[in-house]
């Protein structure tokens, strides 16, 4: 056995331990998981573990049901094994050892300021002085074109924007026309965006969901997040929102089983995230809701979410599930915060900040999904005022 292809850890055996329950655990550890991911060995004055790769929440479970009257010892290894923070992800199963070795790059701090890391952002003029939203937009539903509204507001007074824009698939929304010529399209789009960076804080971000119209060949994430870029937005990652949505034919828009033109099929959407000025954003810690568990699965970039069930009820063609809204407010916002969703909709954003003890503020142009959105917070706080 090479044990150099393991990490190592130990666990002090104390007087209070019988010495035949430890070895008993041991060996029952050693029998029921394979050696290639862990094994136990007993010295003189200590458990060395031997760890290579684990599913951390099956072995709790496992040792925990293992009869025996060494509660501390139990707890200590799991405390040892759960206490490293740094491993990979492989399905359920945390990899501990050589994860980070290949990337490890000595003076990393300094080489990134020889590339001169997010250089495309260098020269931006954002004004670092932010502002409050007027009181009498905040919390609101407004039934307006974004381009027009986000007029009224200051510069750098909104935390976070999450959107999905209309995708100009063609889809029936009630008051907007979604398969204009592609040009058209992207001038409004930006429109917007550059008043949602305006209003942005120094420091704030902007979430936006894309789908590309892949049978048009047109790669709207691209663009978009170029367009980002050249306003001097600093861009901080892409999530992959897998929906797992199987529904497009093979043949639909391609060859069948012959390299004339074959046609990509996707079941994910995009989630692209820039920031304004700057990567970090200042809060007060007694401000932030997420938890350690959430923490450390919700920075694995790719997001399981199936798509929203109720469309059909709340009449709306294109809405965002609420746990990836709840992810990202979670993840990229704290408590108090104002969210702005400039594509409202039914309300999904608007209706998620509220559950959230977030502030929002959510545009759109049609009445009929603005009444949606009314009406979905108004029914989450009556039944907070019941509970
Ligand atoms: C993809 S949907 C957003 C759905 C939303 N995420 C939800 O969960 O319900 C895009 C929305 O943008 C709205 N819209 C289109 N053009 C707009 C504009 N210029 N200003 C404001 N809203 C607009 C449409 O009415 C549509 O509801």
């Amino acid at each position: 056995m090479n044990k150099e292809k393991y990490k190592e850890l130990s666990v002090k055996l104390s007087e209070n331990y019988n010495i035949a329950n430890i070895m008993n655990i041991i060996t029952k550890i050693n029998d029921k998981f394979s050696d290639k991911d862990i094994f136990l060995e007993i010295t003189e004055d200590s458990v060395v573990i031997y760890l290579y790769q684990l599913d951390v929440d099956a072995f709790s479970k496992y040792i925990n049901s293992i009869d025996n009257d060494e509660t501390e010892f139990i707890v200590k290894l799991i405390e040892c094994i759960t206490s490293i923070k740094s491993y990979g992800i492989k399905g359920k199963k945390r990899v501990f050892v050589d994860y980070n070795k290949e990337r490890k790059v000595a003076n990393r701090k300094s080489k990134e300021n020889d590339r001169n890391q997010n250089f495309y952002a260098d020269s931006h003029v954002f004004a670092k002085e932010n502002n409050s939203v007027p009181p009498e937009y905040l919390n609101k539903i407004i039934c307006d074109k974004s381009e027009n509204f986000l007029k009224k507001l200051p510069d750098n007074c909104i935390d976070l924007v999450i959107t999905s824009p209309p995708y100009n698939f063609g889809l029936a929304y009630e008051n907007h026309y979604d398969a204009n010529l592609w040009d058209t399209y992207f001038e409004k789009l930006f429109e917007i965006f550059d008043e949602c960076i305006r209003v942005l804080k120094y420091g704030g971000r902007i979430i936006v969901n894309v789908q590309p119209l892949f049978s048009d060949y047109i790669p709207t994430h691209h663009i978009i997040s170029n367009h980002f870029l050249q306003r001097k937005m600093i861009w901080k990652g892409e999530i992959i929102w897998e929906k797992n949505n199987y529904n497009c034919k093979y043949t639909a828009w391609g060859s069948w089983k012959s390299p004339s033109s074959p046609y990509l099929k996707y079941t994910w959407e995009f989630i692209e995230i820039f920031c304004k000025g700057d990567l970090k954003k200042p809060g007060n810690s007694n401000n932030i809701d997420i938890s350690a568990e959430e923490f450390k699965q919700w920075v694995v970039a790719k997001w399981s979410i199936a798509p929203e069930r109720k469309m059909k009820e709340y009449g709306h063609p294109a809405m965002f599930p609420e746990q990836l809204v709840e992810r990202a407010l979670k993840l990229f916002s704290y408590k108090n915060d104002v969210i702005l969703d400039p594509f409202n909709g039914a309300g999904t954003s608007t209706l998620v900040a509220h559950k959230n003890d977030r502030n929002y503020i959510g545009i759109d142009i049609s009445e009929e999904y603005c009444k949606t959105a009314e009406e979905r917070i108004l029914k989450s706080r009556n039944q907070m005022s019941i509970l």
